[in-house]
């Protein structure tokens, strides 16, 4: 039986690799991918996430275009990481496909509110403006959402600074709102953070051999891995976003633990970082000023890289 998924984007170069694996594993069912500005502007990745798609042979999924910008901060995008076109600069052929009419909010409403008798998982592999909006406007589309994967934050390091994850840090009051919002409706979540992100790795080889696939998702899914090797000078290249969508397939090979996460919206260095409680003596936490943070997340703490990146490999370049 294969489970219903949804899919918030900002295509670039890894959530492009998360749609090829989500549109074509039998496991799963594709029902929506939605659109947010991060990676690069938001016609950018509606064109990006289109565009692969169309490869995957999915041009039956409707894409929705969402928010342009975070609620709060100015948008910045990560070209530096994603090329100019935030896709890899593959000149790929671009869709001609139009998007859904419906904006990304209503597209999420409508493909929930008719999933109460089989929820959907949301998977979220990007700033979480779309979400925090869904969810503080149509509350009670709850009961059609399984649980939220989102692909933010980290327990441990940052990357777009020292302290936060670029997908939390491009908009700290969604992540917040987003967390704030499933606890209180009780949609499970489940955090799929830098300390698992970079794990799975597919290397220059087997891009090579999906590149010579002879179709065309496998074609793009090896260019997009080839790209990441020349970008940051290395023979493999984590599969990133890709990897919270493996993890709907197979959570197995991820360790998580439930623990309470807050969202810093202050801090002059810390501004969008997951604060992850790992403590454990009670004595800490019952004099603890702040209090427990009253959300509770299924932080990912460990994964089996290998077993996600033979998984997303022999998925994407399966015929
Ligand atoms: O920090 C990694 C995240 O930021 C990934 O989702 C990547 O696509 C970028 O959006
Ligand atoms: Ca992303």
């Amino acid at each position: 039986m294969s489970r219903p998924v949804v899919l918030d984007v900002d295509t670039g170069v890894d959530d492009a690799c998360a749609l090829l694996f989500a549109a074509t594993h039998p496991d799963l069912d594709l029902r929506a991918v939605t659109c947010v500005g991060g990676n690069a502007g938001l016609d950018d990745v509606v064109r990006n996430t289109l565009t692969v798609l169309d490869a995957a042979g999915r041009a039956d999924v409707p894409v929705a275009r969402g928010a342009a910008r975070p609620l709060l901060e100015e948008p910045v995008d990560a070209r530096h990481v994603h090329g100019q076109d935030g896709m890899g600069d593959l000149d790929w052929p671009a869709s001609t496909r139009r998007t859904d009419p419906r904006h990304a909010v209503e597209l999420l409403r409508d493909v929930f509110a008719a999933a109460v008798d089989d929820p959907v998982t949301l998977v979220t592999l990007a700033p979480m403006t779309n979400i925090a909006l869904l969810l503080r406007t149509f509350p009670d589309v709850a009961g059609g959402i399984r649980e939220i994967v989102f692909m933010g934050g980290a327990a441990a390091v940052g990357n777009a600074t020292a302290s936060a994850e670029f997908n939390v840090l491009h908009d700290p009051e969604a992540a917040a709102i987003t967390l704030d919002a499933a606890a209180a409706l009780g949609i499970p979540l489940t955090m799929y953070g830098l300390d698992v992100f970079y794990e799975p790795r597919v290397s220059r080889a087997q891009a090579a051999t999906l590149i010579a696939g002879g179709h065309a998702r496998a074609e793009l899914a090896g260019r997009l891995i080839e790209f990441q090797c020349d970008r940051f000078d290395n023979d493999s290249a984590t599969i990133g976003d890709a990897g919270a969508v493996c993890a709907v397939v197979d959570r197995g090979a991820l360790l998580t633990e439930l623990l309470p996460v807050r969202v810093e919206l202050g801090g002059s260095w810390s501004r969008g970082r997951t604060v992850v409680d790992r403590r454990s003596w009670a004595g800490d936490m019952s004099h603890d000023p702040h209090g427990l943070a009253p959300v509770s997340v299924d932080v990912a703490l460990a994964v089996d890289g290998p077993r996600y990146a033979s998984l997303w490999f022999e998925t994407v370049g399966s015929r």
